[in-house]
This record gives structure tokens, sequence and C-alpha cells, in this order.
């Protein structure tokens, strides 16, 4: 798959599912021009959350990292797009919401780093991006779509 094609993990976490910002989220990353290839509004399980912050188990936050994420529904999502991984972590914004510049999705929204509303693969990670996918989606739940000639078009 080559760079323009690029698939990134995207989740609105259980905070962001409360406080309806699901269509908030799938609207500025469809705007940005990134392509929506997979969708899953589901509950993660405990080991599926610990898998899915593994490389974090030793951090003082891990525990409660893991109820948060547990607490209620996600959805779960792959986008697709040129350095998709990259463009979706500068839209987020810095992990810790109060220090997230306005314009970003957690400067905009959140308050709190607990709470931080969405997750996006680490570009810095290499190929994490395609671990996250693979642990939340099979193959066949991920969709190869053409967004059409009118990409320009909002
Ligand atoms: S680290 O230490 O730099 O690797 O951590 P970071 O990559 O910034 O964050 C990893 C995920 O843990 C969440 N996080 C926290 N949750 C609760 N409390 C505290 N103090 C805390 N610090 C970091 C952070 O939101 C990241 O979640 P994801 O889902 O990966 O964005």
């Amino acid at each position: 798959m080559s760079h323009h094609d690029e698939r990134t993990f995207v989740m609105v976490k259980p905070d962001g599912v409360q406080r309806g910002l699901i269509g908030e989220v799938v609207s500025r990353l469809e705007d940005k021009g990134l392509k929506m290839v997979g969708g899953k509004f589901m509950q993660i399980s405990e080991d599926l959350a610990h898998e899915h912050y593994a490389e974090h188990e030793d951090k003082p936050f891990f525990d409660g990292l893991v109820e948060f994420i547990t607490s209620g529904p996600v959805f779960a999502m792959v986008w697709e797009g040129a350095d998709a991984t990259r463009q979706v972590r500068r839209m987020m914004g810095a992990t810790d919401p109060q220090d997230a510049a306005p314009g970003t999705i957690r400067g905009d929204y959140g308050n709190d780093l607990g709470q931080n509303i969405i997750h996006g693969s680490d570009h810095e990670d290499e190929g994490a991006n395609e671990r996250e996918i693979a642990l939340f989606f099979d193959e066949d739940e991920l969709v190869d779509w053409d967004l059409g000639t009118a990409t320009w078009v909002y």
C-alpha cells in the first residue's frame, strides 16, 4: 500500500461517545479529505484493552486507562489517506487537552488528561497503525472504495 493510501486507526473514546461527539469527529476527518474504510460501534473487553495499551502496562495510569476505555462503548474506525496517521494526530492535538491547541479536537472539546475524547495511532511508532487496525478489525470488515472525483466538494 502506497504512502498515499496509508491507513490509520482512530477511536472515539467513551467520553466522546457519551458527549455526542462521534459525528463531530467523523465530520472533521471527512472535511479534511480522509476516507473512512472501516467503522464499528463496540464495547472494548478487558482483554482487548490490555492488549491495545500493552506498551503502557508499567505506567502508573495504566489501571485507570483500562477502566476508562472499558467504561462504555467506543466508536472504532479506520481512515485512509496520504500520511493519514500523522494527519489525524495533528488534528487530535496534544495528549493533554489542556495543552492541546484550539482548533484541534482535544483543544476544542477536552478538558481533562484522562478523558481526551479520541485515540489515534502513534505516527512515531513504526507499524502502530497496522497493529491497531489488526487488533480491532478483521480484513473483511475494511472496505476498499473510491471517494470519486469531486473530493474537493464538502
Ligand atoms: S507516554 O507516557 O508518553 O507514553 O503516554 P502517552 O503516549 O502520552 O499516553 C498514552 C495513553 O495514555 C493516556 N494517558 C493517561 N491516561 C490517564 N491518566 C494519565 N495521567 C495519562 N497520561 C496518558 C493517554 O491519553 C494516551 O491514550 P491514547 O488512547 O493512546 O491516546
